[in-house]
């Protein structure tokens, strides 16, 4: 899935670079990082006199923000840097930018293939943007900056998509090297981002009247690492909670050999703190997970997830799994399956082992064939939309928190928010309601949604939950 970036934006009078009343287009494909980073970039691009255009037909610059994870991830790009390169052709001028993920990946190589880019850049160079374009403008010639060191500043003002939930990127990079995973190759070393500027942006956002802020990082837990003085995830919690004025605060992602008691116990005790944990398994054999270099086994993986079941009344808890991993054996990916019942997750994101080259797993054996690959994936996603369609339908009848996001795109008589947990709720309700925590009473529960009657507004916690 890729998103465009359409926010409209009124740039500022105009300057000598870019031309006047340039626009830029800004596709993003990956995860929310990406989605993150691409704010911050249109952020740098609104100050360079830049407006943002809704379609790349309407651009000077386009931008494609791109994922690496999987190969399908990474053709997708190429299909569509295929496509924009034929407009290239119609719209002389028009710059065509390669960043993120595979644009770190590839670096001056994506020259050689011929996509008519113009301008590469790293994820960490961000900052650059500007004189990049620049320098290709003034030399005619195509510009590359994927060093892996960062450039200047990381938390430029970002131009967000929307105006209640916003990003806040707290740790940058990973370290821990999962066997199947380019991440730590295209994000660089894990470094945490000091406590002061974070409450900081969340006080400004709370300001501007943002309700909700998802932190962000590979691994949020090891939140801290190399700070002075001394501070970790929880910490960062309380003072969030104490002081950002923020209603909801979320966080992704989190290693299990990293959640401590003392974090989940956070999550339970502060009030803008949000029950749902995202705490990806993989497998649920434990040579796989061994093979994976996951540093956890499975019965490490269910004593957390259950003190975190037990601990926090009505926390959701979703995770990732990944089907054919080198080593998949009949009997270890049964153990996956029999993990999705054990745990009953209330969701999952389920993929299938795609090799990529320069990670560990590429040297194994890729010894699960491609169709036994689609065949556990089918079974994984039919297993678990029956136990997610269950955990939605425990909450019939209760009484939950939404905070209002907008009107539902099927039916505008309806509002369409989220739960405390996360999961998506639609409500006959005015549209005056729209940005604030609404308490609804649960009627009916499918496999994505719920729907529910409004109930007298407040807050405060879900009631029931549990498995
Ligand atoms: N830092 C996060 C997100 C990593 S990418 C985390 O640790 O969870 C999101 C998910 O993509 C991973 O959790 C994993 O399930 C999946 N993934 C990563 N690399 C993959 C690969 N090579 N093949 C298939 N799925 C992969
Ligand atoms: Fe990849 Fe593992 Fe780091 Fe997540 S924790 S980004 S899966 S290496
Ligand atoms: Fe993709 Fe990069 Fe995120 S590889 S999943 S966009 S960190």
């Amino acid at each position: 899935m890729s998103k465009t970036l359409t926010r409209q934006i009124d740039g500022p009078a105009a300057a000598p670079h870019p031309p006047e009343r340039a626009a830029a287009h800004i596709i993003t494909f990956g995860c929310q990082m990406n989605e993150a980073d691409s704010e911050k970039m249109a952020g740098i691009l609104q100050s360079e006199g830049y407006r943002l255009a809704p379609v790349p037909e309407e651009a000077d610059v386009i931008l494609i923000n791109t994922c690496s994870i999987r190969a399908k991830a990474e053709q997708k790009v190429f299909s569509l840097a295929g496509r924009l390169k034929r407009l290239k052709k119609r719209r002389p001028g028009l710059l065509l930018v390669m960043a993120g993920c595979l644009a770190q990946r590839w670096g001056e190589a994506l020259l050689e293939k011929d996509a008519g880019l113009d301008v590469v850049i790293g994820t960490g160079r961000m900052a650059q943007l500007p004189s990049l374009l620049r320098a290709v403008r003034e030399t005619g010639r195509p510009a590359v900056d994927v060093q892996e060191e960062w450039a200047g500043n990381h938390s430029a003002s970002p131009l967000r998509e929307g105006r209640l939930k916003a990003w806040i990127n707290i740790t940058f990079g990973c370290d821990n090297y999962c066997a199947y995973c380019v991440v730590p190759f295209v994000r660089g070393r894990e470094w945490s981002r000091g406590p002061d500027g974070i409450v900081g942006e969340a006080k400004a956002l709370a300001r501007e009247g943002y309700r909700e802020i998802t932190l962000l990082g590979q691994n949020v837990n090891s939140y801290g690492a190399g700070l002075e003085p001394r501070t970790c995830f929880p910490d960062l919690l309380r003072a969030l909670d104490a002081d950002s004025g923020i209603a909801r605060i979320r966080f992704t992602t989190s290693h299990p050999k990293d959640f401590s008691v003392g974090l989940i116990e956070t999550i339970r005790d502060l009030p803008s703190v949000c029950e749902a944990v995202h705490l990806p398994l993989q497998a649920g054999g434990d040579e796989v997970l061994r093979l994976m270099n996951r540093r956890y086994t499975y019965d490490d993986y269910r004593r957390t997830y259950e003190k975190i079941r037990e601990t926090v009344p009505g926390v959701a808890v979703t995770t990732d799994i990944i089907v054919g991993f080198p080593g998949e054996t009949a009997r270890e990916y049964d153990r996956t399956l029999r993990a999705l019942e054990d745990l009953r997750f209330d969701g999952i994101f389920s993929f299938r082992y795609s090799p990529r080259e320069g990670t560990k797993a590429w040297n194994m054996d890729d010894d699960v064939p491609e169709a036994e690959k689609a065949r556990r994936l089918m079974e994984v996603q039919e297993l678990q939309r029956e136990i997610t369609v269950e955990k939605n339908r425990e909450l019939i009848g209760r009484r939950v928190e939404v905070l209002v996001e907008g009107v539902s795109r099927k039916d505008a008589s309806r509002l369409t928010g989220r739960t405390r947990s996360n999961k998506i709720v639609h409500f006959a309700g005015p549209d005056a309601l729209v940005g604030e925590l609404h308490g609804v009473r649960i009627s009916e529960a499918g496999f994505v949604s719920l729907r529910g009657d409004p109930v007298r507004p407040g807050s405060g916690r879900e009631s029931g939950g549990g498995r």
